[in-house]
C-alpha cells in the first residue's frame, strides 16, 4: 500500500528537528510498490529515500518527492544449532530489531543497541558502534534497482562495506538502490564483542560465560546516555563527523602542535585514524551554542537543535566554523558523516 502526502511536513523525519518541507512524500508497505511509485514520477522531479532521518541534514525545503520504507516483518530463512539466518523489512526500527534478538538470545548486534535508524539505512550507512559494524553481520541486502528496473539480492561481498560506507553510498552508484530488505547472520551461542575501551572497562573481571546479548545492550545504551543526547529530547544527528585517517605527516604535525604522542589515535592500514572529537574538543567546542546551534557539552562530535527551533543555516554556520577551526590549529580538514540533502 502507498500512502501520498503534499506539501509534507518532514519535523518528524529528521532526528534534527529540522522545519522543511517536501513537496510530496510516499510511504510505501510492500516491495512491489517501489517500481511503481517510480514509474509516477516525472523524468525532471527529484526524489531521495529516507530512513529514520537520523543521519541527515535537509538544508532547505525539498522540492522533490521523498520516500519512505514502512515495509515490516522479520522472516527466519534458515537455523543452525549455532546460527540463525533472517531477513528483515527495511522499515523496521534498527533498535526495535536489536531488543528481539537480545530477547531471543541472538548475538551479532547488541552493540548497536541504541543507535537510531531503520534497518535499510543500516546496510546503506554500514552503521557502527562500540566495535562492531552492520556489515559485519549482514549477508545479503534485498534491492530494487532503479538501472535495470529488477528485483535483486547483493550478496555482502559484494556490498563494499567500509567505515560508515557501502555500495549504496557511492558517487556512481548512489540511489540506484532502494532496498527493501536485510538479511542478517546472528550466533545462538554466546560471543561477545566487548573489547571496545568503554565496554572492556565495564566488564574487566567479569567470567564471560555469565554474559548475555542483553546484559551488553544494556550496557550500551548506558554508556551512549552517559556521552550522547537522548534523542527523544535533545534533537541531533549523532556524530556530525567523520573519525579523519591522517597521513604520518599530519599525525608528526600534531605531536610538534602537543608537544607529545599522548593523544588519541589508532594506526590504520594508510595512516592513522584520529577521533574528531578529540580534534573538536581541543579547539574548545564542547558546548559552545551559535544562534540556535549547539555543540554537544559530552561529545563535541555532536551537533544539538537544543531548542527545536534552528535553521539549517545555523547548523551549517557552526559546521563550517569547527570544520575551520580544526583546519587552522591542526591543518586536518573534517568532513561530516551526516548527509546534506
Ligand atoms: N574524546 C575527546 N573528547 C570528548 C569525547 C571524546 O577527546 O569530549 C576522544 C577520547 O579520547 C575518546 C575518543 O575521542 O577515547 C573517541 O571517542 P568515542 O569512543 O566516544 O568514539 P568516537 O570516535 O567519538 C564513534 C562513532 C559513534 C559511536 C562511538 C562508539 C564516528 C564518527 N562516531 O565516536 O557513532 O557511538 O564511536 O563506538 O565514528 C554516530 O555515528 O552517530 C555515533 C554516535
Amino acid at each position: 500500500m502507498i500512502t501520498t502526502s503534499y506539501n509534507y511536513n518532514l519535523t518528524a523525519h529528521n532526528t534534527f528537528a529540522m522545519k522543511v518541507k517536501c513537496s510530496c512524500f510516499m510511504e510505501y508497505t510492500n516491495p512491489e510498490d517501489i517500481p511503481f511509485m517510480l514509474s509516477t514520477i516525472r523524468k525532471d522531479v527529484d526524489w531521495f529515500h529516507i530512513g529514520g532521518g537520523s543521519n541527515l541534514l535537509f538544508t532547505s525545503d525539498f522540492s522533490g518527492v521523498i520516500f519512505h520504507s514502512a515495509i515490516k516483518g522479520k522472516e527466519i530463512i534458515s537455523e543452525t544449532e549455532d546460527t540463525i539466518l533472517i531477513k528483515v523489512g527495511a522499515g523496521e526500527v534498527m533498535d526495535e530489531l536489536i531488543e528481539w534478538a537480545c530477547d531471543y538470545g541472538y548475538w551479532g548486534l547488541e552493540n548497536l543497541s541504541g543507535i537510531p535508524g531503520e534497518v535499510g539505512a543500516s546496510a546503506v550507512q554500514n552503521v557502527g558502534a562500540y566495535g562492531i559494524e552492520a556489515g559485519d553481520v549482514i549477508t545479503k541486502v534485498y534491492a530494487f534497482d532503479t538501472i535495470n528496473r529488477e528485483f535483486i539480492s547483493i550478496e555482502k561481498k559484494d556490498c563494499q562495506f567500509g567505515y560508515r560506507t557501502s555500495l549504496f553510498k557511492q558517487p556512481d552508484e548512489k540511489g540506484r538502490y532502494v532496498i527493501h530488505a536485510v538479511e542478517y547472520l546472528l550466533s545462538k551461542v554466546s560471543a561477545p564483542k566487548i573489547e571496545y575501551p568503554a565496554l572492556a572497562a565495564r566488564f574487566s573481571g567479569m567470567n564471560t560465560e555469565n554474559i548475555t546479548p542483553h546484559i551488553v545492550r544494556n550496557e550500551i545504551i548506558s554508556i551512549r546516555n552517559s556521552k550522547l543526547p537522548n534523542p527523544q529530547e535533545v534533537p541531533s544527528a549523532g556524530s556530525f563527523f567523520k573519525n579523519p585517517i591522517i597521513s604520518d605527516i599530519q599525525f608528526q604535525n600534531i605531536v610538534e602542535i602537543i608537544g607529545s604522542t599522548q593523544f588519541p589515535h589508532y594506526k590504520v592500514e594508510d595512516g592513522y585514524k584520529i577521533p574528531a572529537a578529540w580534534l573538536i574538543d581541543t579547539c574548545g567546542w564542547k558546548g559552545v551554542r551559535k544562534g540556535n546551534a549547539e555543540v554537544w557539552k559530552l561529545q563535541p562530535l555532536v551537533i544539538i537543535n537544543p531548542d527545536k527551533i534552528a535553521t539549517p543555516q545555523e547548523i551549517i554556520n557552526l559546521e563550517n566554523d569547527i570544520i575551520n577551526s580544526v583546519a587552522d590549529k591542526f591543518g586536518i580538514i573534517l568532513s561530516p558523516e551526516v548527509e546534506h540533502i
